[in-house]
């Protein structure tokens, strides 16, 4: 089920009014039996439709249990579904009973399964962390409790499971329970709880555990009815996101959102960042109903008193101080099977806002058994560090410490469309801040007209040797002659100048396009027609070098010469070199060449004369100049 009926489902049936929503994560790896737990206090509980309760019995006929119900069985059925756009895998399921509702976030064991726990913990108020009574506290186990303090969760149930396999034993469960208590300690959990629990006999899950006496605390489910989740927030002032600007009608114009803080009442006055405007609260809707005031949690939407600028990503606040900037400082889960260098280049969602965003420093690692902090360049998968992060543009967040929801964020990495780390923010940069756009009176296109052309820059991509240097030195000569004002920057020239600090490793490649791109786009502001040699062999580096120089200025022109044909010619040598180890990092030899999706063009120079290459070229440029004028 998506977040969204689950939402809805939980709106319908007016759980607001309730003891609050519930929004938890089940952490475990897969033997752990969390699957199990959540399954048997679903039908404890009986939270089951009827058709789902006979189902259930029917496939546990075949099941493991012999005969015996497979609550596991319940979950996994229910996991099917994934989170559209975004590829992570987590279930959101919506339950209820007399006293609460709960929207319980499944995440499913595998490897990935880091990943979606920390997506799922992001949206959660308490994590249950699955420990097997006859393992202990695991690595696994501190890794889980880390993640999800990281992504701001307060509270903290752990279930010690598998207790009748440990036959039942308080010596047993006395040894695990100091273990989790010398945990918390160290990760500095405020709100922890221990409850020993067999996910497949029903000890202590819904009812008191015959079988353990001597343990007389709460059972699972009484625990998550009644623990008070919002007891010690610091949270000032009313804060919410905008998800949607509706208008049904020419005379409404509401903004939809959740309430990430505080309360808003009618007739209050409220802020809108960035811009700063201010506006009176005309009317409040939640769940189709006009209601006088809206609380932390709740879904509504909201009419104000004038016409002002607001679209998805602004922030209503009162009360509440909110940064507007572009930097900040953050911790950082790294979640990517390849490694993060710096100055790598994402797509952050940060409250409702999605925007492009660049690991600028990677300042040290966390230890994340000991918590130390440790030096480094690169990050590992489920590697923890503090980075510095910069915005493509100012928006609205704060610490995560301020408003949790306005403090954490998300990465997606533009080409896979994976979420590659998720990280909480601890502080602005005012670096930026002081910063102001300054208006120039001789603007582009003026020294655009002045030139009598349309400067576009025309970007050259492909392994080294094959043919971009060449070519595209053809094309300025046949541009100059078409009576066109050029300039060819090529790599090996740039390196020896601008770019003399850089080598060859990941982030100095990724630091070379970027400035490549942003002289490009001088040149082009200067109404020059530009052409790049570079190798840029990384997809998400000439994404962002499109970017910056703007979709109608950027033609990409994949030379597709064969690494063979390249390492043939070897003009400079170096491809031998390469091989016999001489130099590291060799794009096509010991480093990566990630070849382009969608350029506007390829050639081949293997394959056809220069000549005709250059022709081909020029007719695509015309072409692009037409189209991307109009
Ligand atoms: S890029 O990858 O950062 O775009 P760029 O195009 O600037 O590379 O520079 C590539 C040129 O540097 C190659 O044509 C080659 O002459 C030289 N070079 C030296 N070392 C390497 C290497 N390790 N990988 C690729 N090219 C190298």
């Amino acid at each position: 089920m998506k977040l969204r009926e689950a939402w809805n489902g939980a709106r319908e049936r007016g759980i607001f009014r309730m003891n609050g929503l519930l929004k938890f994560i089940t952490c475990g790896s897969v033997d752990d039996g969390k699957s199990t737990l959540i399954g048997h206090m679903l039908y404890d509980a009986k939270l089951l439709f009827v058709d789902q309760e006979k189902a259930l019995e029917l496939d546990s006929r075949i099941g493991s249990r012999e005969g015996r119900i497979d609550y596991s069985l319940l979950l996994d059925g229910l996991m099917a579904e994934r989170e559209q756009g975004i590829t992570i895998d987590v279930a959101y399921r919506y339950f209820t009973t007399e006293k609460r509702s709960f929207i319980v976030a499944d995440t499913p064991g595998h490897e990935e399964y880091t990943r979606n726990m920390a997506v799922g913990a992001s949206f959660a108020d308490l994590a249950v962390i699955l420990v097997d009574a006859s393992q202990g506290v695991r690595l696994q186990t501190k890794r889980h409790a880390r993640i999800c303090a990281l992504m701001g969760i307060q509270y903290f149930l752990f279930a010690v499971n598998k207790m009748d396999l440990a036959g039942y034993s308080q010596g047993e469960y006395q040894k695990i329970e100091k273990e989790i208590k010398k945990l918390a300690i160290d990760l500095e959990l405020e709100h922890v709880k221990v409850i020993p629990v067999s996910a497949t006999e029903g000890d202590n899950v819904t009812k008191h555990s015959i079988h353990m006496p001597w343990s007389q605390g709460q059972t699972l489910l009484e625990y998550l009815e009644t623990v008070n989740v919002d007891a010690d927030t610091d949270e000032q002032g009313f804060v919410m996101p905008i998800q949607r600007v509706c208008r049904p009608n020419a005379d409404f114009r509401g903004f939809q959102g959740q309430v990430a803080s505080g309360q808003v009442v009618i007739g209050d006055e409220v802020k809108i960042l960035p811009s700063g405007e201010k506006a009176g609260v005309q009317s409040i809707l939640t769940a189709d109903k006009t209601a006088d005031n809206a609380k932390k949690g709740q879904p509504v939407t909201i009419k104000l008193d004038r016409e002002v600028d607001v679209s998805r990503g602004c922030v209503l606040v009162k009360g509440a101080e909110l940064k507007v900037s572009n930097m900040f400082t953050a911790l950082l889960l790294w979640m990517d099977d390849t490694k993060l260098a710096q100055g790598k280049n994402f797509l952050i969602k940060l409250g409702t806002k999605m925007l492009p965003a660049t690991v600028m420093t990677i300042k040290h690692k966390v230890d994340i058994q000991s918590g130390e902090d440790i030096a480094a360049s690169r990050l590992q998968k489920n590697e923890i560090a503090l980075c510095d992060i910069r915005l493509s543009e100012k928006a609205v967040f704060d610490t995560f410490s301020g408003h949790k929801d306005m403090g954490c964020f998300i990465f997606i990495d533009r080409v896979t469309n994976m979420t590659s780390a998720c990280g909480v923010i601890l502080h602005s940069l005012r670096r930026a801040e002081n910063l102001t756009w300054q208006k120039l009176d001789i603007t582009r296109e003026f020294r655009a007209r002045q030139m009598g052309q349309k400067p576009v820059t025309l970007w050259f991509t492909g392994l080294s040797g094959s043919g971009k240097s060449v070519l595209a030195n053809e094309v300025e000569k046949a541009l100059s002659i078409q009576g066109k004002h050029t300039m060819l920057l090529d790599g090996d020239n740039v390196r020896m100048g601008l770019n003399q600090n850089l080598g060859f490793e990941e982030k100095d490649r990724i630091e070379n396009i970027r400035r490549t791109a942003e002289v490009a786009k001088l040149m082009n502001d200067a109404g020059l027609i530009v052409l790049t040699a570079f190798i840029s062999p990384y997809r998400s580096d000439r994404k962002r070098a499109r970017e910056i120089i703007g979709e109608e200025n950027f033609i990409e022109i994949y030379v597709s010469t064969p690494l063979e044909e390249c390492e043939k010619r070897d003009v400079k040598g170096l491809y031998k070199k390469a091989r016999k180890g001489e130099i590291p990092n060799f794009t096509g030899v010991s480093s990566p060449y990630e070849k382009p999706d969608n350029p506007e063009m390829m050639v081949d120079t293997s394959k056809k004369p220069l000549e005709e290459c250059v022709e081909r070229v020029l007719d695509t440029v015309n072409r692009h100049m037409g189209q991307k004028d109009r």
